[in-house]
């Protein structure tokens, strides 16, 4: 017998579906390469952005013909099935589907599997409440080398946009000696990098005045593990004291994925993330002279409700500013229930297009002039393997992601190794063995 998971969606949805894996495993599934070829397909779904619904029920309709054959059965959970008008839709016309489960409920899956077999009755169970903590549930990961690790679950910062804080709840952080002894495991089987997950990381409380900062200091004690990364922090949040724990700390990777939003003070009230512009251009001032080294990601939203020209060029002067390494850009996308679907001034999407076209512009001029800042640096570089047009010289990636081309030996495949970067060409590196 066999299952496929389908994943949409951000890293949490990653790891959830490596924990449903794990619970199906255990149930004595094998994974299958293809839909069409499993017993139980599983949808981990994802309702950030508008287009993910008819993604979902794209996939459902191809189902639908092929269900009887492998008498499969069809589970839905994950965000979008918090959501009753997603439900309603179901159960009204993909009415094939066995199994609807929510967020809070992951774990039961199982037990609703077997009612559906047993009973031969279609179960549907979706929490409102907020989840309790499951710890110890199995979990089939699905890299070898970098393993996520989800340290605290919902958001309680209602960004007047976001959809995350109804479809996952409120806050909950995990123990920090149950997040410890994970990494510790990890360790012992061989992981050198790992991802903390959680919606707003930088507010993990752990429980008498234990922080974010207590846990990443904790984890970069624990011997093999080489590369800490996080995602995502909120700038409100960013204390000097987390601050210091990355500048302290060796496993910590020093590129930081910090969320703009908008780079506008009045869209970034509309949007209720109670910081300014003034105030973000602050931190990573902060953060860039206590981390010397650092880079920053970000994640940007155009065309939210009321946002006027100005508005838009504050962002541009952001990214002009700042010099991200990477940006990931959003249309901003109307969800039902939040605060930002009833407000004025919605903008006409060919506004929108117009802006995210300008904005892509301008962070991928940023980016080809920014790879110019690596040369005579040392980077650490991930091996990964020939390179496509040359078998004589390897490649690899930065921490910060970019490509890394070198001379070496083949053994130093699937290494972290210095390299000293001599030159930049447009969208790669070149680069020498550092031989210490
Ligand atoms: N519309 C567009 N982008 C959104 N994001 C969150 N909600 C919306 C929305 N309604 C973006 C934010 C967030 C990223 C994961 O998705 O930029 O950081
Ligand atoms: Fe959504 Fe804001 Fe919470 Fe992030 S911090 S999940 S954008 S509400």
């Amino acid at each position: 017998m066999k299952y496929f998971i389908n994943t949409m969606g951000c890293k949490l949805n990653e790891n959830d579906s490596e924990k449903i894996a794990g619970m199906l495993v255990e149930m004595g599934y094998e994974e299958a390469s293809a839909p069409q070829d499993a017993n139980i397909v599983v949808f981990n779904t994802c309702c950030i952005r508008e287009n993910a619904e008819e993604k979902l029920f794209g996939k459902l309709g191809e189902l639908k013909n092929i269900k009887a054959k492998n008498n499969m059965i069809i589970c839905v959970g994950g965000c979008m099935s918090q959501e009753q008008h997603v439900v309603d839709k179901i159960k009204q016309s993909y009415n094939f589907v066995d199994v609807i489960f929510g967020t809070h409920n992951l774990h039961k899956l199982p037990e609703m599997i077997e009612q559906r077999i047993e009973e031969n009755k279609k179960q549907i169970d979706v929490w409102d409440i907020d989840g309790i903590v499951v710890e110890n549930l199995p979990i089939k990961r699905t890299s070898e080398k970098n393993a996520l690790v989800t340290i605290m679950y919902g958001c309680n910062n209602f960004c007047s946009y976001c959809i995350v804080p109804y479809t996952r709840g409120r806050e909950r952080s995990r123990k920090p000696e149950d997040i410890l002894s994970e990494i510790k495991k990890l360790a012992a089987d061989g992981y050198k990098e790992i991802m903390l997950l959680g919606q707003n990381v930088n507010s993990y409380n752990g429980g008498e005045g234990y922080n974010f900062a207590n846990l990443l200091r904790d984890i970069d004690k624990i011997e093999g593990i080489d590369i800490v990364r996080f995602m995502s922090p909120h700038p409100k949040d960013f204390t000097d004291d987390v601050i210091d724990a990355i500048a302290e700390s060796k496993s910590v990777c020093k590129v930081i994925h910090l969320p703009l939003q908008s780079g506008s003070s009045n869209v970034l009230k509309l949007m209720n993330r109670k910081y300014t512009k003034e105030h973000y251009l602050n931190l990573v001032d902060k953060i860039r002279a206590k981390v010397p080294d650092v880079y920053f990601t970000t994640d940007i939203i155009v065309g939210f409700p009321g946002e006027t020209e100005e508005d838009f060029e504050e962002t541009l002067d952001v990214v002009r500013k700042v010099d991200f390494e990477q940006v990931f850009m959003f249309i901003y996308s109307v969800r039902k229930g939040t605060a930002a679907e009833k407000m004025d001034g919605h903008i006409p999407e060919e506004i929108k297009s117009e802006r995210f076209n300008r904005l892509k512009e301008l962070a991928d001029s940023m980016t080809t002039e920014s790879i110019k800042k690596y040369v005579g640096t040392v980077q650490k570089v991930l091996v990964e393997g020939e390179s496509k047009t040359n078998s004589d010289v390897l490649t690899g990636r930065t921490r910060s992601n970019r490509i890394v081309n070198f001379i070496g030996d083949r053994s130093l495949i699937g290494k972290e190794i210095d390299i000293e970067i001599t030159s930049e060409h447009a969208w790669y590196l070149k680069g020498n063995v550092v031989i210490d």
